[in-house]
């Protein structure tokens, strides 16, 4: 048996922050992104929250991928507080912190229900409607993903206007996390057809869009049109999961502060190549991996001609490389300059090992080695 359920409320479109003053709770912690707070941008927020006369509190104490000591500094501010629900405004780092501290402050002291309405202000990681929420273990040096409904925001608020501000390498990173989620849910081995529907029109949307949103951050209906592909991803993986493009990248940020979607996207043609085995299956057989023809179909959605199903893989290959080109992000992690060779290598085997543990890669759509992956990130060098 296979589920499909949607938890999240989705109010979309223009003025959605409107919906502001009709939320049922009365005392609010507002928590944001410290960029969000700096650029007056949480002024739209809190105006329709006075404006309904609600109380609130503003906790801007959150860093790029939720580490576990902002995390507590959180769940003390709330508990002191106690709030009656959480709006969650920024990236998907002020999002899963929100996620995190809603539900560990809960467990230490149970005193009620606490809504959860999550707004994001970065078309890439869809966490306003998944069941995911990452932390990073910073001693450890390791990034996991938690999954549990209770992490699920009970509504989403997407307001494309508050994205216009994201400069465009963000716009890159956070866009390419979007084809990553729609990709690897696609291919998942716990794929069915609504992650296909939500998967495909997403990714439909970002060949389109992604490029525009990148070369103009002002055009708004290119914005809106990622914001909601973010979203539709989000529930894609929701339902499908992910694959070990997520689990790679998860310990490149855990270990060299790499973004997350930048990650994503350095990994994509490597996984794709891996999961497909496309350098062994380069002829036309009567059999490849279950991946062959998956990429195969979605690459179509892309618009992408192809005689054999592995043609349609290499397109797509060469489609994300393209996407990377277009938009300047770097193919390799030598290319960045701020790792050396010595640090990367040495890190290669416990990144490996973690990556194996992460809970991404049960989903992936072939079988994988701790050395397989080593062999992907000596590859990525
Ligand atoms: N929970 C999930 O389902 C899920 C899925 C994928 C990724 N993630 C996690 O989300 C995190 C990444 O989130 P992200 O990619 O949205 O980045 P982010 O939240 O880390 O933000 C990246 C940068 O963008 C800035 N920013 C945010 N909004 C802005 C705006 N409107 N204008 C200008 N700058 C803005 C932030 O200040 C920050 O410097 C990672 O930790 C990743 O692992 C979670
Ligand atoms: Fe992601």
């Amino acid at each position: 048996m296979n589920t499909f359920k949607m938890l999240t409320t989705i109010h979309f479109g223009e003025n959605a922050l409107d919906h502001l003053k009709e939320i049922p709770y009365q005392r609010i912690m507002v928590i944001m992104d410290p960029f969000v707070y700096t650029s007056g941008l949480y002024k739209q927020i809190t105006e329709p929250l006075e404006a309904a006369h609600k109380d609130y509190t503003i906790f801007s104490d959150v860093v790029p991928d939720a580490p576990l000591d902002k995390i507590s500094a959180g769940v003390k501010a709330f508990l002191e507080y106690k709030p009656d629900a959480i709006v969650a405004v920024g990236g998907g780092s002020a999002i899963d912190s929100s996620k995190s501290i809603r539900e560990f402050a809960l467990k230490i002291n149970p005193y009620g229900k606490v809504g959860l309405i999550a707004i994001p202000t970065t078309s890439g990681t869809g966490s306003e409607v998944t069941a995911f929420a990452v932390v990073n273990d910073t001693q450890a040096k390791v990034k996991y993903p938690l999954v549990s409904d209770s992490l699920t925001a009970d509504e989403a608020i997407l307001d494309a206007a508050l994205v216009t501000s994201v400069p465009p390498s963000i716009t890159a990173d956070t866009g390419m996390d979007v084809v990553t989620h729609a990709l690897e849910a696609y291919v998942s081995t716990q794929h069915n057809e609504f992650s296909a529907a939500l998967a495909e029109k997403a990714l439909e949307i970002c060949g389109v869009f992604l490029p525009r949103c990148y070369y103009d951050g002002q055009d708004m209906h290119a914005r809106q049109k990622m914001h909601v592909a973010s979203c539709l991803a989000g529930l894609a993986f929701n339902t499908a999961s992910l694959g070990i493009n997520h689990s790679m990248a998860h310990q490149l940020g855990a270990r060299f502060h790499i973004p997350h979607g930048r990650a994503n996207a350095m990994l994509l043609p490597h996984v794709i190549e891996f999961n497909s085995d496309i350098n062994h299956a380069s002829r036309s057989q009567k059999e490849y991996l279950p991946a062959v023809e998956r990429y195969a179909s979605v690459a179509h959605v892309l618009g992408l001609s192809s005689y054999n199903p592995v043609m349609g893989v290499r397109s797509l290959v060469n489609w994300t490389q393209f996407m990377m080109k277009e938009m300047a992000i770097p193919m390799r992690i030598s290319e960045l300059k701020t790792i050396s060779a010595v640090e990367y290598f040495d890190a290669l085997d416990d990144m490996a090992e973690k990556a194996l543990n992460d809970s991404c890669t049960a989903t992936n759509p072939r079988p994988v080695t701790k050395e397989q992956i080593k062999h992907i990130y000596t590859k990525l060098w």
